[in-house]
């Protein structure tokens, strides 16, 4: 490998390794939406990607996978707890999400996210070949842009924010609110997941740094220098359509979807959940109404099964412990009221599957239910649609996920709202086979033609044209 002329730059690289009891190390696909977006991406234009690669201490070579060139940059065991788990995970995931849960606000933490930032930004310095283009993703790394600014200011650089963006009088409450900023303003793009992210954005730029901002340009003053231009829009992120279609019409997956079905005992429904545990997802607030519709008598539990996939997520953070708990003993407590030996409404997975097994799941299930509080796009819903290309199964999809801008034909559900929630429920699993096909059809068209190949060439031609337009 020489030089790289297009790098990627994010926490996590695609491999996620895990240390076994006996010290050795097993390597599985990192979790999150973030990865699953990139990786087509990565293979098409083969580049470098820079990131951590999940455990402390691990020091490793650069190495090649799919002919894409893995840089990893070593995270030490208190860079992983005050950067990763602290800063990153309990003070900007829960502030950005509307502070669903609250974030946490530590100096100390604050301390090592900047100087985690500054390895990735000197770990990519080193790497980029003259005029490179770099492209950061996500909140860890928002300082990134503009330390390889001052670094290389020979490089474009574009920054991604896969989550959402908050509004002033949440991001405000932060103490490094301006750094974080001009943290972002190194970059010639900035872009985001939805409009809302960008209006959020530009007018924190406007009452924060006091910079001039026309339409999504804006001005960075530069002492002695020329002024900088950066670009702010929204670029909403999504799934390869044709991986997908690649992956449901093999035969395994196929029969697979069958086995699972029988597998829970051939119920008349079939309702499906798939998220990381994360409080951000409403686990809790669906089991309530599920419970309500069992207790109500709306729901026959020798008909119906909800099966609930929760992959394990930052299984540190206090937060998600408590979560992890609350979300067992509820649904604990609805299979002890409604089960039968060999039959439970609940069927709950802790794990992490592979690509081909959530294929069978979305193939199997009759109501896909994406009920998160807050979430920057969500591509689980939109797995969920590129999977079924048999034109049935209803997605009911929360008013507060990004991807609900473009899946304007799930059936639409607020979360908080519990008696809302159980109503939706019940209108998917009753909906008339024409209406289940007529919707799901419409989504499928705004997916496919609206797929990641697509979201990364508008990101990178933007990217380009920022650049020559200053
Ligand atoms: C979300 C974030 C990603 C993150 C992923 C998994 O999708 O946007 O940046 O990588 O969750 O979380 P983790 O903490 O395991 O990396």
């Amino acid at each position: 490998f020489g030089p790289s002329t297009m790098i990627v730059v994010s926490n996590r690289l695609p491999v996620d390794a895990t240390e076994n009891e006996d010290g050795s190390i097993s390597w599985g696909l990192a979790p999150g939406g973030l990865v699953t977006a990139l990786e087509p991406f990565m293979r098409e234009n083969a580049s470098t990607w820079v990131g951590w690669a999940g455990i402390s201490d691990l020091v490793l070579a650069p190495f090649e996978r799919d002919g894409v060139k893995l840089v990893s940059v070593t995270l030490s065991e208190n860079d992983v707890e005050l950067f990763y788990e602290g800063f990153s995970n309990d003070t900007l995931w829960p502030l950005y999400h509307d502070v669903i849960e609250a974030p946490s606000y530590h100096r100390a933490w604050w301390e090592v996210y900047r100087s985690v930032n500054q390895k990735f930004a000197d770990v990519v310095a080193a790497e980029a070949a003259e005029g490179a283009t770099v492209w950061v993703h996500d909140y860890q790394l928002q300082l990134v842009p503009q330390m390889l600014r001052e670094l290389r200011p020979d490089l474009t650089i574009g920054f991604f924010l896969h989550i959402p963006f908050p509004a002033y009088g949440l991001f405000s409450q932060l103490p490094w609110r301006r750094q974080i900023i001009e943290g972002l303003l190194g970059a010639d793009l900035v872009g985001f997941q939805r409009a809302q992210d960008v209006d959020n954005f530009l007018r924190i730029v406007r009452r924060i740094m006091a910079y001039k901002v026309i339409g999504g340009h804006v001005t960075v003053p530069s002492r002695g220098e020329e002024n900088r231009y950066v670009v702010a829009r929204n670029f909403p992120i999504s799934i390869s359509y044709p991986d997908i279609q690649k992956l449901i019409k093999d035969p395994a997956v196929i029969a697979r979807s069958r086995e699972i079905r029988e597998s829970i005992g051939n119920p008349k429904i079939m309702i499906l959940g798939a998220d990381r545990l994360d409080y951000t997802k409403g686990f809790l607030h669906r089991l309530k109404a599920y419970d309500e519709l069992l207790s109500d008598g709306d729901l026959d539990p020798t008909e119906v099964v909800m099966v609930m996939v929760a992959s394990p997520s930052r299984e540190r953070v206090d937060s998600y412990i408590k979560l992890r708990d609350d979300v067992e003993l509820a649904v604990g407590r609805i299979n002890g009221q409604y089960g039968e030996l060999g039959h439970y409404p609940v069927v709950y997975l802790h794990h992490n599957y592979p690509r081909e097994e959530m294929m069978a799941l979305f193939l199997a299930a009759d109501v896909m239910l994406v009920t998160p509080l807050r979430d920057g796009m969500n591509l689980v819903a939109k797995e969920f649609v590129a999977a079924r290309s048999d034109g049935d199964g209803v997605l009911v999809l929360s008013e507060f996920a990004g991807a609900f801008d473009e899946l304007k034909a799930a059936v639409a559900v607020n979360p908080h709202d519990i008696d809302d929630l159980k109503k939706q429920i019940l209108r998917a699993k009753d909906m008339a086979p024409a209406e289940r096909r007529q919707r799901m059809l419409s989504m499928r068209r705004r997916v496919r033609e609206h797929d990641v190949e697509k979201w990364s060439r508008d990101f990178l031609k933007a990217l380009a044209h920022t650049n020559r337009v200053s």
